[in-house]
């Protein structure tokens, strides 16, 4: 990559600090108050088509997988669409039922991945309808799909992607803000949707500017030989992209958990040596999280909580702001960023290029 790293040490830390900016720019020119919804230009979908989708299947990898995740329950939220997220590779292969009343949405930053391209050419082939979430303007998945969204992220360098994962989950609010203001959302939740949207850049801001407090909590745990991270419902993709970051920069092992299959078999790894990682928002779940809290606690494991007040049972936690419901999971990951990159740089890692990772895996 030739462009500038504009004073930081990494592009990886340029782009994760970019991100109130990237996202200012994937909501800008798109929001129609006077509605309460957004106009998206490529999609392609008119009123009376979005109006007979029946199921909505995402397909993606990697972080465009776990990106695909949150993006299907904004979209079961707010359209009441059936809607699940599928790695593209797994999706070609078990020969998919492929159904006139189902919208395939592929997921890529690069849109060359050549799993999901495949997924997409498969699909188009048997007469389905594709629309892309796609960083990159005219890349190869962008042409063979019937629409999209563009997500505006600008050029990501590091392997590991940030501002475009964010940039990506913001853009789906976009299209199931979009989706459900033609189904049943009101009026009155779309502009709650709207105003939560508006407030993320700013709110964004806020959380990196606990970068000290991360980077210290980060000295911590650069030691560790293995990590948990759990969420529930909304939360656990944000759980599942955290320990993809944190492993694919520092290597540490770390695995994702929904935190209540946790008393269904990782409740046996824990003890002092694994620190968990706990997504905690101020939602309807909230004291379900604190019980699996109190339950790694009783077992004498360390506890980082992500969430909206100070968890009593967590050894520390990171508080960010809070948004709607819906789009807590897209603040909540960015101070897991922070978190996966200074564990990395505390070990000493090469960030911006991993070992055995390419950018985009253009091969099967
Ligand atoms: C590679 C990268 C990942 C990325 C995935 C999908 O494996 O290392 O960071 O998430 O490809 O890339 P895409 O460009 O399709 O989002």
């Amino acid at each position: 990559a030739s462009y500038d790293m504009g004073g930081h040490d990494t592009y990886m830390h340029k782009e994760i600090s970019e991100q109130p900016d990237a996202v200012d720019r994937v909501l800008r020119g798109r929001i129609d108050d006077r509605f309460s919804t957004v106009h998206l230009g490529g999609l392609n979908l008119d009123a009376r088509e979005a109006r007979t989708i029946r199921r909505i299947k995402i397909l993606g990898c990697g972080t465009s997988y776990h990106a695909g995740m949150i993006g299907a329950s904004l979209i079961e939220g707010m359209a009441r669409i059936p809607a699940d997220a599928e790695p593209a590779s797994e999706f070609r292969y078990r020969n998919p039922v492929v159904d006139p009343d189902t919208l395939y949405i592929a997921v890529s930053q690069s849109g060359e991945t050549y799993d999901v391209l495949a997924a997409v050419q498969e699909l188009k082939r048997k007469g389905a309808r594709v629309l892309g979430v796609v960083n990159v303007v005219g890349s190869a998945i962008a042409r063979e799909a019937d629409g999209g969204v563009y997500v505006h992220a600008g050029p990501e360098v590091c392997v590991v992607s940030t501002k475009c994962f964010t940039n990506t989950v913001v853009a789906f609010a976009l299209l199931a803000l979009h989706l459900g203001r033609i189904r049943d959302l009101s009026v009155t939740d779309g502009k709650r949707i709207i105003e939560g949207l508006r407030k993320l850049p700013e709110q964004i801001s806020e959380i990196l500017k606990l970068e000290d407090e991360i980077k210290e909590l980060a000295a911590e745990y650069a030691g560790a030989q293995s990590m948990m991270f759990i969420g529930r419902v909304r939360g656990y993709p944000v759980a599942l992209e955290a320990s993809l970051k944190l492993k694919e920069i520092s290597y540490i092992h770390a695995e994702a958990y929904p935190a209540s299959e946790l008393k269904h078999g990782p409740l046996a790894l824990i003890e002092p040596a694994l620190p968990t990682v706990a997504i905690v928002p101020d939602d309807d779940l909230l004291e379900k999280n604190r019980a699996a809290l109190e339950e790694i606690k009783a077992r004498s494991g360390r506890i980082l909580a992500v969430a909206h007040q100070e968890q009593e049972k967590a050894d520390h936690t990171i508080v960010v702001p809070k948004n709607e419901d819906e789009l807590d999971p897209i603040l909540m990951g960015i101070p897991l960023q922070l978190f996966a990159y200074h564990t990395a740089l505390a070990m000493g890692r090469d960030i911006d290029k991993p070992r055995n990772l390419a950018k985009s895996v253009t091969v099967e």
